[in-house]
């Protein structure tokens, strides 16, 4: 992407970036100020809002959920498929009106979208009431780009990324007992459909001991769980010399004693004998792994650039299920990839029907900017698309069901999160396979770490008591 005032990422250090917060906060300048965020898309930009959000309150800034009250408003965006773009610019409308009546809110677009070159362009000729975009490259120049808007630079994208800069725990984490622990950042695959090689640049993995003391510091405030988190986990080092491999870092990430880890999302070609032993051997690492398949089509994936095969697949999801215990794998699905045939299609619903995930997302595919997948031609209509979808969702939701109901009347250990949103009597919680429960008990259990007796299962979720409490 090429645009006014676009450059590549400044080289700085954590230090130079916080004692340019302290300078903006002791001026007072957004003291009792008030932001609102609203973000979009996946686990990433969920823990981006969270260094967001701890940026803005480390410079004097005050959250607010009420959009109307804020003197800053912030669209943290995702891109990865267009439905994602419509919901952005819907909510823009919304700014808009807002900006009328209240001239000095700062509105400002940051995330993926604002990597895309079609977005800022929009951007800059038809929304002028937007203050400030930035990118996924730049999020802790954000006090700075605040500081500096008087000067209507509007646009402060970096094309490429920089390195990664260590802040410390500024994060405003959401939960008090589950906690996000990036790994690193970016991806190199370059599936053929996919933009995020392109929003969020190439893979950087952060240094495992700067990890690692992140999992210790959020041991020692309380969490329960962590989640290491990156758009594909286990490549993690392959960019750094000297560098751990990802079943190694999850071993001494264990190693730390923290109860609970996850790690999101993994890529079957980077996935190896050694992580599987390492989860397998290791109580503490939890039994649930998203291995997302996308098609079952050997044309399809080649196409895809997904570098496996349909049979590597099967194998590599019969060794998991094989060595860990109880194992709940959940996986993620494309249908109507450019001229995927009835055939094609068809070798996806037999994936499927051979490995009965506990779950699956299911998208239609969406052509996106600059990538190759979106310069192939496609004769599907999105009719034969939604029909694709519907079918293929019937049988996922099938499985899913029939997974949930092998829980009844077992004992699970449930991580109490919070108050459930349908029943106000009921906590909800996840089991050791990331099993949404919800929960007949006391509200002084939050936090703990429960057996609980399933006594009901649903396709999405379960229910539980808590027996002699
Ligand atoms: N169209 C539809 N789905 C997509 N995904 C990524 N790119 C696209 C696209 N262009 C899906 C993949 C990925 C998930 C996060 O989003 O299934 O695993
Ligand atoms: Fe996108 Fe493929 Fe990278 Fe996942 S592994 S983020 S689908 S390019």
């Amino acid at each position: 992407m090429n645009l006014p005032n676009m450059q590549n990422a400044k080289k700085r250090t954590n230090k130079e970036v916080l004692y340019i917060y302290d300078n903006i906060k002791s001026s007072s300048i957004f003291k009792d100020k008030k932001y609102y965020i609203k973000t979009y898309g996946c686990q990433m930009n969920v823990h981006d809002s969270e260094e967001i959000k701890g940026i803005l309150e480390n410079i004097g800034f005050k959250e607010t959920d009420k959009f109307e009250d804020a003197n800053l408003i912030i669209l943290n965006t995702c891109a990865i498929r267009e439905n994602a773009h419509d919901k952005v610019f819907g909510f823009l409308g919304r700014c808009k009106h807002l900006k009328k009546e209240k001239k000095d809110c700062i509105i400002a677009l940051c995330g993926c979208m604002a990597q895309e070159e079609s977005v800022v362009n929009e951007i800059l000729s038809k929304h002028k009431y937007i203050d400030l975009v930035f990118g996924t490259h730049n999020i802790n120049e954000l006090p700075k780009l605040l500081v500096q808007k008087q000067e209507d630079i509007k646009i402060n994208v970096y094309s490429k990324e920089g390195e990664v800069i260590e802040l410390g725990e500024i994060y405003k984490r959401d939960s008090k007992y589950t906690a996000w622990v990036n790994i690193m950042y970016g991806c190199d695959k370059f599936c053929t459909y996919c933009i995020v090689p392109y929003t969020r640049g190439k893979q950087r993995s952060r240094k495992s001991e700067d990890i690692l003391k992140e999992v210790e510091a959020l041991k020692k405030i309380g969490y329960k769980e962590i989640t290491l988190l990156g758009q594909n986990v286990n490549a993690y080092g392959k960019d750094l010399e000297n560098e751990m491999d990802f079943g190694t870092l999850l071993e001494k990430v264990s190693k730390t004693g923290i109860e609970r880890i996850r790690f999101v999302t993994s890529h079957p070609w980077d996935f190896t004998d050694k992580m599987i032993d390492v989860i397998a051997n290791n109580d503490n690492i939890m039994p649930y792994i998203h291995l997302p398949l996308q098609s079952g089509s050997n044309r399809i994936l080649k196409l895809m650039g997904r570098r496996y095969t349909k049979e590597e697949y099967l194998e590599l999801y019969r060794k998991i299920k094989e060595k860990v215990k109880n194992v709940a794998i959940t996986t993620d699905i494309i249908v109507g990839f450019p001229n995927e045939t009835e055939e094609d299609f068809n070798e996806t619903l037999d994936v499927v029907n051979k490995c009965k995930y506990d779950g699956a997302f299911t998208f239609i595919y969406s052509p996106r900017e600059n990538t190759p997948a979106s310069k192939m031609e496609d004769s599907i209509t999105l009719e034969e698309k939604e029909k694709r979808l519907q079918r293929l969702n019937e049988i996922v939701n099938k499985y899913s069901k029939e997974n949930n109901e092998k829980y009844i009347n077992t004992y699970q250990k449930v991580l109490l999160i919070g108050e459930s949103e349908k029943d106000e009597n009921k906590l909800y919680g996840y089991t050791e396979t990331m099993k949404l429960v919800n929960v007949e008990c006391s509200k002084d259990l939050i936090g703990n770490i429960e057996l609980v007796k399933i006594t009901d299962a649903k396709s999405f979720s379960l229910d539980g008591v808590i027996e002699n409490a």
